[in-house]
């Protein structure tokens, strides 16, 4: 177990909320081309984190006894994570955008990623543990940023802040694991590449599938509004950026930027802690 793991913080698996956005252009407020971006991302997580899941079940044998619980909150957390968020995606699906492409993509590539085997057993865990990385320093940033996470409309907006507060709590989980069944640097930043074009793959892939089938815009108010909300996104981008960089740290751990007193805040004044 790494000296700087966190494992004395106890992980609660939460029913998450129960209602998800009813009109999928207007998740954010004043751009189509960003609601369906939060819908693109929604569509990734059902079966990216039930391969999330499945990489830390692969070494259950091997897990320490100190981190078997966070294993399974980590599992609990993630399988509600996607539970609402199939929700959310069967609602975009509902209502008129054809999305199945991007699940049948996800299943063809997750379902068939043992065949990696061999080039290393622990190379799923070590894509989970980066895109573990990804999501908590997004969250962390949507905590930091209330002027832009202010825009999603309010069934949006809880989804993903409680969604975020999880990912945020769990954040350590895989990375500890993979360090427990192998330390090896070069597995680590070669899961972190790998999940990096998986990720941003399958996102612009949805992205892209859900804005061809828009028809209440043109390319040309779709590039205006990206235009209009520039600022906003290219901080989001520089933040992925750096973390993205921050990974390759020899001696990284998820905890390094301990955001957890930014969750508890949020989750305590919703009252879900
Ligand atoms: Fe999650
Ligand atoms: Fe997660």
């Amino acid at each position: 177990m790494p000296a700087n793991s966190n494992t004395e913080h106890k992980l609660t698996v939460r029913k998450g909320p129960a209602e998800i956005p009813q009109d999928p252009r207007s998740v954010f407020e004043g751009s189509v081309v960003l609601s369906h971006f939060f819908n693109a991302m929604s569509l990734l997580f059902p079966r990216g984190e039930e391969f999330f899941i499945d990489s830390v079940r692969k070494f259950a044998d091997r897990t320490p006894p100190e981190l078997k619980s966070d294993v399974k909150a980590f599992i609990g957390q993630e399988a509600m994570h996607g539970k609402v968020h199939r929700g959310w995606n069967e609602h975009t699906q509902a209502s008129g955008y054809d999305v199945s492409a991007v699940a049948n993509l996800m299943e063809s590539a997750l379902s068939n990623f043992d065949r990696l085997d061999f080039i290393h057993p622990a190379l799923g865990l070590s894509v989970t543990a980066a895109l573990e990385h990804v999501t908590a320093t997004q969250s962390a940033w949507f905590l930091r940023h209330p002027e832009f996470v202010g825009r999603l409309e309010p069934k949006a907006r809880d989804i993903t802040l409680w969604h975020s507060c999880e990912e945020i709590e769990h954040r350590h989980v895989a990375f500890d694991l993979l360090k427990v069944v192998d330390d090896s640097y070069a597995l680590r930043v070669g899961g972190h590449v790998l999940g990096q074009v998986l990720l941003w793959g399958s996102a612009f892939y949805g992205l892209g599938l859900i804005l061809s089938q828009e028809k209440s815009l043109t390319v040309g108010e779709m590039l205006a509004e990206l235009r209009q909300n520039l600022p906003g996104l290219a901080e989001f981008t520089r933040n992925n950026v750096e973390q993205f960089f921050e990974y390759f740290r020899p001696d990284f751990h998820p905890e390094d930027d301990d955001s957890r007193p930014l969750a508890a805040a949020y989750l305590a004044e919703k009252k879900i802690a």
